[in-house]
């Protein structure tokens, strides 16, 4: 596999491109189909790194999956396991979310605790805290959270401390399967969210509620089949309007429906760019000449945490200075210094950035420590002079299908590279 991906700036991008399905929507969708022993069908499934992990997974606890065509069948006849080892989680900290499903299936879970990562402490206690109120008992062992519902969960009102989105699936997951009524109040209202209660419903839950902070769960005791195609990558889409934007040019995203974008498409409007919503997706047009725009993040349905680093540094290259507030991760500034040898000047101030507009970026060899600052120097390289290479794109490949394909074809000049090269030979001290 490569490891770094050469771009070569100052390309406009035209055409059309279209989203796969959004990572962040199949991943729970995955595990809720551990709450039956029926088949399960998603359709519209991306085929990233972050899928392959999760069927892992879900084979390591004893499910049946077949994944063609980004078709997925999973059959979870019974669980055969139900622990996940930190090597696990470490891959995937969603597979936290193995939790809720596990313990509500079979009355018992071992999931390493994830720990921090290069965005946050992220902590894990709002999840422990609701399935706590749901029955169960919760004790840390060498690393693990080891829960117990020997007696079977109930239903409970539950109080989230934050609308985590994590913890709101976990519990709506356990919640399905109980037979009882359970209210989730400060729920996440991402539409992730939306798409789980719509297919737990399907699988034979009461939910009521859906797209609000307070959600209504009324489980049942067994769960049945559940069918669904997942829902546009509305980061991916942010993604490629973002770059659009840098490039300058005209394209075409489609596969995404516009609301989902929110406020995304309000601070590329505003940077300067025209957005025109269609039904099945967003044209936009950009002469690659931005303004400043100053924004901040937040729970849905707020400006996603997610699309930050996208639009941050799309706004390296604008006129004047945008203030960016980051309200979601307390430490979601890791890619800034990455973006400054690309040319930008940013100033961090606790949860500010301070980003002054420069009127053009130069390319240079950079390295991606997550997901999302991936995508965002990946863009940067698109608008900058000159020849920039990302290294350790295995963070972009976690969670977008195909990108360097999709941003060749709107004319990018974008291949894939070594890793690097001499790596030996850098010694640190
Ligand atoms: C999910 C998304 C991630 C997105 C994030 C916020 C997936 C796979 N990941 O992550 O891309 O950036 O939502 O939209 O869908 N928190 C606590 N205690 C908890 C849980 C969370 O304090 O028990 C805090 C976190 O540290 C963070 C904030 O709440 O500061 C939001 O986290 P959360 O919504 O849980 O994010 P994830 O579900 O991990």
């Amino acid at each position: 596999m490569s490891n770094s991906i050469i771009i070569t700036g100052g390309s406009q991008l035209i055409g059309n491109v279209t989203v796969s399905g959004a990572k962040n929507s199949a991943l729970p969708l995955l595990f809720a189909t551990l709450l039956t022993d029926k088949a399960c069908i998603l359709k519209n499934v991306p085929d990233i790194e972050d899928i392959s992990v999760t069927i892992r997974l879900l084979k390591h606890c004893g499910a049946n999956v077949v994944f063609s065509d980004h078709e997925l069948r999973v059959q979870t006849k019974n669980i055969t396991n139900v622990e996940a080892s930190y090597a696990l989680v470490k891959k995937l900290r969603a597979s936290f979310w193995l939790l809720g499903p596990l313990l509500a299936r079979t009355g018992e879970a071992r999931i390493a605790l994830p720990g921090g990562d290069a965005i946050g402490t992220r902590p894990v206690d709002i999840h422990l805290k609701g399935l706590t109120a749901l029955g169960a008992d919760i004790r840390l062992q060498n690393g693990m959270v080891v829960a117990k519902a020997s007696q079977g969960l109930h239903g409970a009102r539950i109080v989230l401390d934050f609308p985590s989105v994590g913890a709101t699936h976990n519990l709506l997951m356990a919640a399905s399967l109980i037979e009882g009524d359970t209210i989730l109040e400060n729920a996440a209202r991402e539409p992730e969210i939306v798409e789980l209660c719509l297919f737990l419903k399907r699988m034979g839950a009461t939910i009521e509620g859906i797209g609000s902070s307070s959600i209504s769960i009324h489980g049942k005791r067994t769960l049945g089949s559940g069918k669904c195609t997942v829902i546009g990558d509305r980061i991916e889409a942010a993604t490629y309007l973002a770059a659009c934007a840098v490039t300058g040019g005209q394209i075409m995203v489609e596969g995404i429906t516009p609301q989902a974008l929110g406020k995304t498409l309000d601070v590329l409007a505003e940077a300067g760019c025209i957005i025109k919503l269609k039904d099945h997706g967003i044209n936009i047009q950009s002469s690659g000449e931005l303004s400043a725009v100053s924004f901040e993040t937040a729970p849905s349905p707020g400006l996603a945490t997610d699309v930050q680093p996208i639009l941050m540094a799309m706004l390296t290259k604008s006129s004047g200075t945008s203030i960016i507030k980051e309200n979601v991760f307390e430490n979601r500034y890791g890619h800034v210094a990455e973006y400054r040898r690309l040319g930008a000047d940013i100033e961090i101030d606790d949860r500010m950035a301070v980003v002054r507009g420069v009127s053009f970026l130069t390319g240079a060899p950079v390295e991606a420590g997550d997901i999302r600052a991936a995508a965002g120097l990946v863009l940067m390289g698109l608008g900058a002079r000159g020849e920039t290479t990302v290294h350790e794109i295995f963070h972009l490949e976690r969670g977008y299908e195909n990108m360097v394909q999709k941003l060749s074809d709107l004319g990018a000049q974008i291949r894939y590279g070594a890793a690097y090269e001499d790596r030996d030979l850098i010694f640190g001290c």
